[in-house]
């Protein structure tokens, strides 16, 4: 596939804090991205409800059917999620679990990309391992490398602005979408 083709990437966020640092990483994105390439957020996961089979058989929440269009209508989705004791924050299970449900389900082949972080070191590694192993059932198409794991992401961002102000992350950051945007146009 051509190395120009533009690209559109969707942002799936974990956190529904108002002060989030993932938030601010989320809307950092589209200023770190490579040429030819558009990052958007999609809705919030808190506008869905607690999964439930019976709701589902009354049909999928508008939130639901919305996210997934806008999904299967990307090039991609980079996951932006904080690690929750030691894995992916309910929430965001709770999303996923509604999308995968879909006929058309649109993590089908779709590639994907993560980025957690933490206040602390460990910087979200094991709920990036939890999340890999849930896109295994979504059949996703799960990028690898580089990984993005902000550990002491607390001293690296600008919440009110949504910057991301340490070079050296805004350098990785950027090399990430990098990686991942020559991905999809390899294999997407
Ligand atoms: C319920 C809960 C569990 C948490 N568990 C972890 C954890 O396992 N590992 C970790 O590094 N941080 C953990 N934290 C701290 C989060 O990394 C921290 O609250 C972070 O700011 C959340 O991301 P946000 O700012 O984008 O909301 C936890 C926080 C909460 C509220």
């Amino acid at each position: 596939m051509s190395d120009t083709k533009n690209l559109s990437f969707v942002v799936l966020l974990g956190s529904l804090r108002k002060g989030s640092f993932h938030a601010a990483v989320a809307k950092a994105l589209p200023g770190l991205a490579p040429a030819g390439v558009t990052i958007e957020q999609l809705g919030s996961v808190g506008d869905f409800p607690h999964y439930d089979a019976d709701l589902q058989a009354e049909g999928f929440p508008a939130p639901v059917t919305a996210m997934a269009e806008a999904i299967r209508k990307a090039s991609g989705v980079i996951i932006v999620t904080p690690e929750y004791n030691y894995s992916i924050p309910g929430s965001l299970k709770n999303a996923l679990d509604w999308l995968s449900r879909l006929p058309e389900q649109p993590f089908a082949g779709k590639p994907v990309s993560i980025m957690t972080g933490s206040p602390g070191p460990i910087a979200g590694a094991r709920a990036q391992y939890h999340l890999r192993q849930i896109l295994v059932f979504l059949d996703a198409l799960a990028f690898n490398k580089p990984e993005v794991m902000i550990g002491q992401m607390n001293g690296k961002l600008d919440v009110a602005a949504g910057a991301i102000t340490d070079e050296a992350t805004r350098k990785f950051v950027a090399t990430h979408l990098e990686a991942f945007a020559r991905f999809v146009r390899k294999y997407g």
